[in-house]
């Protein structure tokens, strides 16, 4: 998790290098007045998952103890990083979720640690147990850490599952949720949103339920968040379904639920296919594959959500790029930037709510600047890199300042230029503006920009072209 501002801001400049060894110099006039989207300020976001350490996928045993069950709360780094980003968005969650009991009141389950399941089990592995002294654990985390806390639900808990498919069937009992609200509450714990699920809709991961059943449970489910928080100050919102998007099945679920029940319509995104896909980089590194593969999911979305959830706001709550656990030496490196950065300026561009010009270039609100729209200038160079091949690896960004009078000379702008450490795209050690991000004596790196005079070009020397 953590890493995400790192890359956030890492690929923003450094993804012109890339270009740039395609195409020939090229003058981009960046609209520094208009933003093309506006994110809220929590727009990254990171996920602790469930799943056990032992948990293999692509006989790669990855998972370590990083779940909401198993990580070292007390890593002083884990704490700083979350810190680092002012309030992180963390939402816990992910596959096994809707297996999880919760230890307080009368769990109609025995609550114990997941284990191994048999044949036909969900994923492998039998329900597991969330026991209130960890969940007080990472309470404390949360707050001490400033995070900002979405929590998924279990929702499968109490339906049963209809023969050998994966249809679970029946309505959702909600009573274990109930006495975790009801504890979350008691203990002036604050969980900014509870979320309904994960992967059940469409034809599910695992597990799906119908559409209109799904609606059912929701409302049940907000009149029971409303009712335990009559009494207090502040009332969780409530997000749902965090599955993949199906349009009808989607548009089914608002539609039943009906207005304002609710309040974020979450969905997952993997456009990079499985995680040992051995093509993973070239599509990272292919823009157009990155384009295609998500912003008809991104359009189809907004859509749905402007006709039948204008309350509603639209999150992507989580999104991975390569599903099953990333790829190895792929996921974790300074390359699968490209795809991050990529995937947050489109999210943000559909869903209305990122500026990711602005964030290329930090201008002065006070300088206009010749422009054109970003977007434009984006899909140009995309173009343009298919067809020419050529090894200059210089680019440059005209930033012409008018209605500004000449003496304002005395203004910088703030650059922060990205590069992986020796031209390897595969390293795990970014430089910026040359200098490694390291930590160092258990603090993390700081992130000063270089100062450099308003007016003059960005430009990006020579690179080597990336070895692969
Ligand atoms: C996870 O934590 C447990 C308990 O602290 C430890 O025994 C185990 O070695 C850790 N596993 C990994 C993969 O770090
Ligand atoms: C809610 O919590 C309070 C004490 O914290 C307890 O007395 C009450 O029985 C709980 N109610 C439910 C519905 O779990
Ligand atoms: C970006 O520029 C604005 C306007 O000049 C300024 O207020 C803000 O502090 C700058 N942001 C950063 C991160 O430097
Ligand atoms: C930065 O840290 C990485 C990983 O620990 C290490 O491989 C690399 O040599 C370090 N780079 C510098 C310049 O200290």
């Amino acid at each position: 998790m953590g890493f995400s501002r790192l890359t956030l801001i890492l690929v923003l400049v450094s993804l012109p290098a890339i270009w740039a060894h395609e195409i020939r110099p090229a003058t981009i006039s960046v609209d520094g007045i208009r933003a093309i989207a506006e994110t809220d300020d929590h727009y990254v976001c990171a996920t602790m998952d469930w799943f056990p350490s032992d948990t293999c996928r692509f006989n790669d045993c990855m998972m370590g103890n990083t779940s909401a069950i198993n990580l070292d709360l007390s890593n002083p780094l884990l704490a700083k990083t979350i810190r680092a980003f002012g309030h992180l968005r963390l939402r816990i969650g992910g596959s096994p979720e809707d297996q999880v009991i919760y230890n307080v009141g009368n769990p109609r389950y025995p609550c114990h640690p997941f284990k191994r399941g048999g044949k036909g089990s969900l994923f492998g592995l039998t329900t597991g147990c969330l026991y209130m002294w960890r969940w007080d654990e990472l309470n404390q985390f949360f707050s001490k850490t400033g995070a900002i806390v979405t929590f998924g639900l279990n929702a499968l808990y109490g339906r049963q599952k209809q023969g050998k498919s994966t249809l679970w069937v029946g309505n959702w009992d909600p009573s274990n949720v109930a006495a975790l609200i009801n504890y979350t509450i008691s203990k002036g714990y604050k969980i900014d949103s509870w979320e309904f699920g994960n992967e059940l809709s469409g034809s599910g991961i695992g597990a799906r339920v119908e559409a209109v059943q799904y609606a059912k449970d929701l409302i049940n489910l907000e009149k029971i968040i409303n009712g335990l928080y009559r009494n207090s100050n502040f009332k969780a919102k409530l997000a749902a379904p965090g599955g993949f998007f199906d349009k009808n099945w989607y548009t089914k679920l608002l539609q039943v639920s009906g207005s304002g029940i609710v309040n974020r319509v979450t969905y997952h995104l993997y456009n990079l296919g499985a995680g040992n896909d051995p093509n993973l980089i070239s599509r990272i590194l292919d823009p157009s594959y990155l384009t295609n593969s998500a912003s008809g999911t991104f359009r189809d979305i907004e859509r749905v959500i402007q006709e039948h959830a204008p309350w509603a706001s639209v999150w992507v709550g989580e999104s991975g790029g390569a599903y099953g656990g990333g790829g190895r030496g792929v996921s974790d490196r300074f390359v699968n930037s490209f795809w991050y950065l990529d995937q947050l300026g489109m999210a943000a561009k559909f869903s209305t709510k990122a500026g990711i010009t602005l964030l290329l270039i930090n201008l002065s609100i006070q300088t206009e600047i010749e422009t054109k729209v970003l977007k434009h200038v984006n899909n140009n160079l995309r173009a343009k890199e298919k067809s020419v091949q050529k090894e200059s690896c210089s680019i440059e960004v005209k930033v012409s300042e008018t209605g500004k009078s000449a003496s304002d000379k005395q203004s910088f702008r703030e650059e922060y230029h990205l590069t992986p450490k020796d031209g390897q795209l595969q390293t795990q050690t970014s430089l910026l503006n040359g200098n490694p991000l390291n930590v160092t004596d258990g603090e993390l790196p700081r992130l000063d920009p270089s100062l450099v005079p308003l007016c003059s070009l960005y430009a990006l020397p020579p690179c080597p072209l990336p070895s692969l």
